[in-house]
């Protein structure tokens, strides 16, 4: 669902308040966060959507990654799972085993338990996972501790909303393809194990609202301003291509570029790539705020553990006029 329908529905909603819960549903963070003792909070979120590939395999992987990314971006270690399910009566549960063993294959590397979920028989497939974490109170990372000098690191390319379009369409080369799946079936967990350890300010993971709509996110959540430099962002092969072909753009590029026009600054860049910077992301990397101090440990740690992170933009002072500037 788009960011303002979505803000529209919740705007009026009694929304529920406890002291032990530190994290709720109204900073848009990635996930929620309960206490349940002085040094142990739980963390829950839940992602599901339909396939993006066509090898039921590869979407179980996908799937999977995408949706345990929440834990990983509030610091978190995932430890146990829920399956979510709509599958047709008339597709062959083969299909739907190979997506439940593709995501087991990812859980098993994210050390994630399986222990349940719920199927509905439903028109058309979707698949996700409900995902439980365990973080210490005092190590939480949130999209609201981004602060005035920090820079913005970002650990994946951006680009695999128009890239699963252009797939579906067969308007694509398989090579790009590939380069893009590759990247939505890699966990968030080594970028999130390094930036645990270097110490930073704050992270969200860049999914459906695309890059500019959650470093808006993370804008708000922190009071601050942010600037992306275009020309630092990592994009996946071929996305700039895809993007400057209208049919391979999701709805929601247009959907998200409306909704933030007044508080997005944007000026000197070619169409196409602004457009890729409002692209859904499936299983997107994590955007990092570190302290200037800190940003050359957290680049190494990320080198070495290979994640190919760009640092692509910093916070500023909050002004007023825009909250999120693209140079
Ligand atoms: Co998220
Ligand atoms: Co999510
Ligand atoms: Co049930």
């Amino acid at each position: 669902m788009a960011q303002g329908p979505l803000a529209q529905v919740l705007r009026h909603l009694p929304l529920p308040k406890d002291p032990d819960l530190l994290v709720g549903i109204e900073t848009s963070d990635d996930a929620g966060v309960y206490r349940i003792s002085g040094d142990m909070a739980v963390v829950s979120t839940l992602d599901f959507f339909p396939p993006i590939v066509d090898d039921p395999f590869t979407f179980g992987r996908i799937a999977a990654a995408n949706a345990l990314s929440d834990v990983y971006a509030m610091g978190a270690t995932p430890r146990i799972a829920m399956n979510i399910v709509c599958f047709p009566k008339d597709l062959p549960l083969e299909c739907l085993r190979e997506i439940m063993a593709g995501s087991l294959d990812k859980l098993a590397e994210a050390d994630v338990l399986l222990v349940g979920g719920h199927t509905v028989e439903d028109a058309g497939v979707k698949y996700g996972l409900s995902v439980t974490g365990f973080v210490d109170p005092a190590n939480i990372i949130t999209n609201a501790g981004a602060r005035p000098g920090d820079a913005l690191v970002l650990t994946k390319p951006i680009g695999t909303g128009v890239t699963a379009s252009a797939l579906k369409a067969g308007r694509i080369d398989l090579k790009d393809a590939e380069a893009a799946i590759r990247s939505m079936e890699t966990l968030n967990k080594a970028a999130s194990k390094i930036m645990r350890e270097t110490g930073v300010s704050a992270c969200t993971d860049v999914t459906g609202f695309g890059l500019i709509g959650h470093a808006m996110e993370l804008a708000k959540g922190s009071d601050a301003n942010i600037i992306i430099r275009a020309k630092d962002v990592p994009l996946l092969p071929g996305a700039l291509k895809l993007a400057a072909n209208m049919a391979n753009r999701p709805r929601t590029i247009a959907s998200s570029r409306e909704f933030l026009k007044d508080e997005v600054k944007i000026a000197g860049i070619a169409e196409p790539l602004e457009a890729l910077l409002y692209d859904p992301q499936t299983s997107g990397g994590l955007l990092i705020s570190a302290p200037e101090g800190r940003v050359d440990a957290l680049m190494k740690g990320l080198r070495d553990g290979g994640v190919a992170a760009s640092v692509m933009g910093s916070v500023v002072e909050r002004r007023d006029g825009w909250r999120v500037a693209v140079e």
